[in-house]
């Protein structure tokens, strides 16, 4: 566990939230005239979640938080980040959806939830979550004790081969890294700038331009294998493992193209896989 890196993310995801919420236009706008933020693929792995509990690890500003309540669940995000929770708890209140935001560290909060009465139907995270978890096994197992009996854990995330290439998608970094951090200096960087319309549902505005982030980041690039090793072990059952030859949202590489919010490799470039999903349950 390292709770040290997990303090500098901090930092460097507060100045990043801002850049990132200063394109998205009107957002309770967006969820107030009847807006989903998510996608196919967690909407038909989470399936019908009306009346479920369910927690949303590492929900950012929210919006998918938001998402999962229009849906009928009664959720509750927690993230590390202040800047984010501020945000989210700002927007339920504008778009008049109700949820309960927590900030903490994941890890923290998992340990204290355990220690109380409350259990989930659900626990949830997605798009850009595991990278930043530096104890897999920990976390697998928090997950595991705060779940009801029979409640599942569901993720759809940026699949490990994809940080294996560099933005021009040259091959430099390995997909093995036996949980050692990796250092940005550069930090969190504005990724919704570079996704534009694949990650902004209301109209995309300019916002902050060349956004530098002053806080260094650190990022753990697990494998698909250490993944699902520490979901089994928590123990949870694994109930699918799916790869997707597409990235939603999020334009990981300079040469993609835009179908629909999902970006394509280019059409001479051979498929590899840039997305996966899990659902796992706790035995009853
Ligand atoms: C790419 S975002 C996930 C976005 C998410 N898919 C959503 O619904 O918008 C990653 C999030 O993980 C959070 N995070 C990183 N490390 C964390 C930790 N140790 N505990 C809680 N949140 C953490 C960051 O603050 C950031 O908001």
């Amino acid at each position: 566990m390292r709770k040290d890196l997990h303090e500098e993310n901090r930092l460097s995801w507060n100045a990043a939230t801002v850049a990132h919420n200063s394109h998205k236009g009107d957002q309770a706008a967006f969820f107030r005239n009847g807006g989903n933020k998510l996608y196919p693929e967690e909407r038909e792995l989470l399936g019908d979640i009306k009346g479920l509990s369910l927690v949303h690890l590492q929900c950012n500003a929210g919006q998918d938080t938001l998402s999962l309540a229009r849906m009928g669940a009664i959720v509750t995000g927690v993230d590390i980040s202040d800047i984010a929770i501020d945000f989210a708890r700002q927007l339920s209140q504008d778009a008049a959806i109700p949820a309960t935001f927590y900030r903490s560290d994941i890890y923290e909060w998992l340990t204290e939830r355990a220690q109380s009465t409350q259990r989930f139907d659900i626990a949830f995270c997605s798009y850009g979550a595991i990278c930043w978890l530096s104890d897999l096994q920990t976390w697998a197992q928090g997950i595991a004790a705060i779940l009801k009996p029979g409640g599942r854990f569901v993720t759809v995330d940026f699949h490990p081969v994809m940080s294996m290439f560099d933005e021009q998608m040259a091959h430099i970094y390995p997909y093995f890294s036996h949980g050692k951090p990796y250092t940005w200096n550069e930090g969190v960087g504005d990724y919704v700038a570079m996704s534009g319309l694949g990650l902004v549902d209301t109209q995309y505005i300019e916002g902050v331009q060349d956004f530098k982030n002053p806080h260094r980041v650190h990022e753990f690039a697990w494998g698909i294998g250490e993944i699902v090793t520490a979901l089994l072990n928590a123990p949870l059952q694994l109930t699918s493992l799916q790869e997707y030859p597409y990235s939603n949202g999020f334009k990981p590489y300079n040469d993609m193209r835009l179908s629909g919010r999902r970006w394509f490799l280019p059409t001479d470039r051979p498929s590899m896989p840039l997305m996966y999903a899990i659902s796992a349950r706790k035995a009853y």
